[in-house]
């Protein structure tokens, strides 16, 4: 099947390359270094001391921001920017603009992952300056798709609501990101700090996970995985009956468990812990709606790239369906909090789900080698081997954490398996995203290529 033309994007400016390749680049660069490179050592510590306040809550969350902004983010800008315009039939306003945001947001995440990890005197400074330059970048990255909407041509659809609302909990949520990031830097006291990470910490999560990063995603599936993949496609009007019930549920979540902290009212934990189901039921059925587990209608390799679509939906489900069974562990062990639990349903969706999906996504829309043909378009099994195990590992053994030691081992182990499983996926994927930058023509050309031994079979 030819990838559809939503789906190949346009150019940057002339003469240059396509836009995505190298915000994939980066976004792969940091997440071994700063991301996901740096949470295996943290686990291996946490592991080694069997306790997960053993690292500072600085450190881990210096970990995050490179992994949402860094990884996650530059994945987002990299695919919008190339494949939004294609979607809108319009021209992306201030191409050059565009481009200079990758290496000014790779300066932010780097600045803050060095100062945010030891936040004392002028470094607290630093990081807020840092994560100040990341909330300017989000803000000019949805103003670019603001006024490039305007310029649209093509027809609205449901998908284009899911991209917007992405859009909104991404400058929603780095609003909030910056506020915290400084009041906990700039923490007077640990029990300032504490009260800071138990009230903001989770509804941050959320905006940023269940808001921005699922939004996204089913807004590009919905867009592209019956054109990438030969699957069906998906039922719009359920797509569009299921929009309001998942970001009224992100939104009633992000707002009711600070309120529950702060007046400590039993019942409006119980009005989130409602929110939360709701999200997880809409969130699964708007995944179940995508179809990814029908027959395609295409041959596709063994370990084909829908290989990584299929297990991410797997894994989105492992990760609901644990937020609703949050407070019931808590309950039967009786802890006012599992963090155990918690980090294990962050890390099932995180990893599992969102960044699976990027893989998936991103192994098939980038150009095989000239010449490989059908080959090609497999992928090695050892990553997605590694990845599932890693992941598999971690949910499973930091949730046996709270009921036996031991399980920190094969824990801390998980994060040296899923850094490695990545590591491997990149030297598959980072030779071509490296050809596929190269001026406009050829990468064009390599683009058609890589699409076309794979027949129509609609
Ligand atoms: C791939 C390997 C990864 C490893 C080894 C890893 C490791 C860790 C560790 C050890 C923690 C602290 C412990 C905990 O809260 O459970 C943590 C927290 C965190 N990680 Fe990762 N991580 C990985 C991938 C990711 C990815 C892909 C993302 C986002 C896309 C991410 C975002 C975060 C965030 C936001 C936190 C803070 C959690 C919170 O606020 O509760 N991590 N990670």
């Amino acid at each position: 099947m030819p990838m559809p033309p939503a789906a190949r994007g346009q150019p940057g400016p002339a003469g240059r390359g396509l836009l995505y390749p190298r915000f994939f680049l980066a976004g792969i660069a940091l997440t071994l270094s700063a991301g996901a490179g740096w949470g295996a050592w943290l686990l291996l510590r946490i592991a080694r001391e069997r306790d997960f306040a053993e690292v500072s809550i600085f450190e881990i969350n210096a970990h995050g921001q490179a992994q949402i902004y860094g990884w996650m983010g530059l994945f987002i800008a990299g695919f919008a920017l190339q494949m939004f315009p294609a979607f809108w039939g319009a021209r992306l306003v201030a191409p050059r603009l565009a481009r200079a945001l990758l290496p000014a947001m790779v300066v932010a995440v780097v600045l803050r992952a060095f100062t945010e990890a030891r936040p004392d005197g002028r470094f607290a400074d630093l990081a807020i300056a840092a994560g100040a330059l990341q909330f300017a970048l989000v803000l000019l990255l949805v103003g670019l798709f603001a006024a490039t909407a305007r310029r649209r041509s093509a027809p609205g659809r449901v998908a284009d609501r899911f991209l917007a609302a992405g859009l909104a909990w991404f400058v929603l949520a780095s609003a909030l990101d910056l506020r915290h990031l400084a009041r906990t830097v700039r923490a007077p006291d640990r029990e300032a700090l504490l009260a800071e990470i138990a009230t903001w910490q989770l509804p941050l999560r959320d905006l940023q996970i269940h808001g921005l990063a699922l939004s996204m995603i089913l807004g590009v599936s919905l867009r592209v995985l019956p054109g990438l993949f030969g699957t069906p496609l998906a039922d719009e009007r359920r797509a569009r009956r299921l929009f309001w019930p998942i970001q009224l549920a992100v939104f009633a979540a992000a707002m009711l468990f600070p309120l529950a902290m702060a007046t400590r009212r039993p019942l409006l934990l119980v009005g989130f812990w409602i929110a939360t189901v709701v999200f997880a039921v809409a969130a699964a059925l708007a995944a179940a709606n995508l179809q990814v587990f029908a027959r395609p209608r295409v041959e596709l390799p063994r370990v084909s790239p829908l290989a990584f679509v299929r297990a991410a939906h797997v894994w989105l489900v492992v990760s609901l369906a644990m937020l609703v069974a949050g407070p019931f562990w808590s309950w039967l062990l009786d802890l006012p909090f599992s963090h155990a639990w918690h980090g294990a349903t962050r890390h099932a969706i995180t990893v599992g789900f969102v960044s699976f999906m990027m893989i998936g996504v991103a192994s098939r829309i980038t150009p095989r080698p000239p010449g490989s043909g059908a080959a090609g378009a497999a992928l090695p099994l050892a990553p997605f081997a590694l990845l599932n195990l890693g992941c598999a590992l971690r949910v499973s053994q930091q949730v046996l954490t709270d009921l036996m030691p031991t399980a920190f081992v094969p824990a801390g182990v998980s994060g040296v398996i899923e850094v490695t499983g990545l590591a491997w996926w990149a030297t598959w994927i980072v030779p071509r995203l490296v050809r596929a930058n190269r001026p406009i023509a050829s990468a064009r050309a390599a683009l058609a290529e890589a699409t076309e031994p794979i027949p129509d079979g609609r």
